[in-house]
């Protein structure tokens, strides 16, 4: 048995998704050291197909801190998407309602992009690790135990560890139960997702209300989309062929202005549980937690890797204060700051998801007043302005 390799560092972070990455990149750029581990395989990571949209002040914050310029040569701005029902759809210019926009850049790019800038900065970050132990959050030394890829053990001591290891998070799990609480919301309905070798349907994003059920026309590149349509929790993926996935997409987005999509060769197609969830605190001792690891929000708002950089922007600026100002309180902000914008992003995510999916049980009366609602977004300036502000991200932190 070999000696464990002891590494101090002033942060350990758990997960080298963009979270952990975005965080051990700003704190470099203040010149605070740290250590970044994840279980998965860096091609791994980079080759899980995730979500596509971008807040304003996400993109801002990656390029204004050096992280990617991709976002902005090879991202596409869209100034709007459009709420369909009833075969006709409504577009919601955010330009015109909040003077913002939101950038298409898939999740993956984000997350080569912040693996390369670490990789040029001479970052540590250590992926395809095992066994990994989160130890002494109590402490001021708090420690994480892992075996490299090459089977060595190893140990970080640092000051402050950061569990930004998503939503089956170990590091959540070292908050005591009596000083923690969970959140869940549940849904009885899925998405069944896929790729496809098409061009694009529409030039921005479509979110569909049918009588069959949830659509979202989504897209990665000029030959390259992604769609979605609600299924149940327990569809096989498999059990589909191209051309039945095809019918099922065509009949929910069909309408009376006689829209039909591009299709083309589907290269991947899953089916993808979702739920809301909130663990609270997202501090305890000398553990802090970010991203999924805190939280989770159905995909329908767009908002799970916004709200993991938030999180991020918050968590370096108080890390800065707390390790260089020696400032520790300032480390008590945290959980109160990402949490306000966090239960705004629940709501808006649960919203979106209610507003347009079909619930099993629904009678005539919900659909109805789906109706009445979705009618009640577009054709109301201050309707619309709400799901453009949310969707493009509030302002700040307020
Ligand atoms: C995606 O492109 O994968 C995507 C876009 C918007 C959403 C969810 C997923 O709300």
């Amino acid at each position: 048995m070999s000696h464990r390799q002891l590494t101090v560092t002033a942060v350990g972070i758990v997960g080298g998704g963009p979270a952990g990455l975005l965080l051990s990149h700003l704190l470099s750029l203040c010149g605070i050291d740290s250590v970044v581990i994840d279980h998965r395989t860096r091609r791994d990571i980079a080759e899980t197909v995730r979500a596509g949209i971008l807040e304003r002040d996400s993109v801002r914050l990656l390029v204004e801190s050096g992280a990617s310029d991709r976002v902005l040569t090879q991202g596409h701005e869209h100034a709007g998407i459009s709420l369909r029902f009833e075969g006709v759809s409504h577009r919601i210019d955010f330009q015109a309602l909040v003077g913002e926009s939101v950038w298409l850049y898939p999740q993956n790019d984000v997350f080569v992009d912040l693996a390369e800038t670490r990789e040029r900065d001479g970052g540590d970050v250590r992926f395809g690790v095992s066994e990994t132990a989160v130890v002494d959050i109590t402490t001021d030394q708090p420690g994480i135990m892992f075996t490299d890829d090459a089977g060595v053990p190893h140990e970080i001591r640092c000051a402050h560890l950061v569990g930004a290891d998503g939503s089956r998070s170990i590091c959540r799990m070292q908050v005591p139960e009596s000083k923690r609480r969970h959140y869940f919301r549940e849904y009885p309905f899925a998405w069944f997702g896929i790729l496809a070798e098409a061009p694009r349907s529409a030039p921005e994003l479509i979110y569909t209300h049918s009588e069959r059920g949830f659509a979202l026309i989504s897209q990665r590149s000029d030959v390259l989309q992604r769609m979605y349509f609600q299924c149940d929790p327990d569809e096989d993926a498999t059990a589909w062929s191209e051309d039945r996935i095809w019918a099922e997409f065509q009949a929910r987005v069909a309408g009376e202005d006689g829209f039909a999509l591009q299709e083309g060769r589907i290269v991947e197609q899953m089916v993808l549980g979702f739920r809301s969830f909130v663990g609270e605190p997202m501090r305890y001792g000398h553990l802090l937690l970010a991203g999924d690891a805190a939280h989770t929000v159905p995909p329908t708002g767009a908002k799970g890797l916004n709200l993991a950089i938030a999180d991020v922007r918050v968590l370096a600026e108080v890390l800065e204060r707390a390790i260089r100002n020696k400032e520790p309180d300032a480390l008590d902000e945290y959980g109160p700051r990402a949490l306000a914008r966090v239960w705004k992003a629940q709501h808006f995510s649960y919203w979106m998801t209610t507003m347009l999916h079909h619930l099993p049980n629904a009678e005539p009366f919900d659909t109805r007043r789906q109706i009445g609602e979705l009618t009640s977004v577009v054709n109301s300036v201050a309707g619309s302005t709400y799901l453009a502000e949310a969707y493009t991200g509030w302002p700040g932190e307020r």
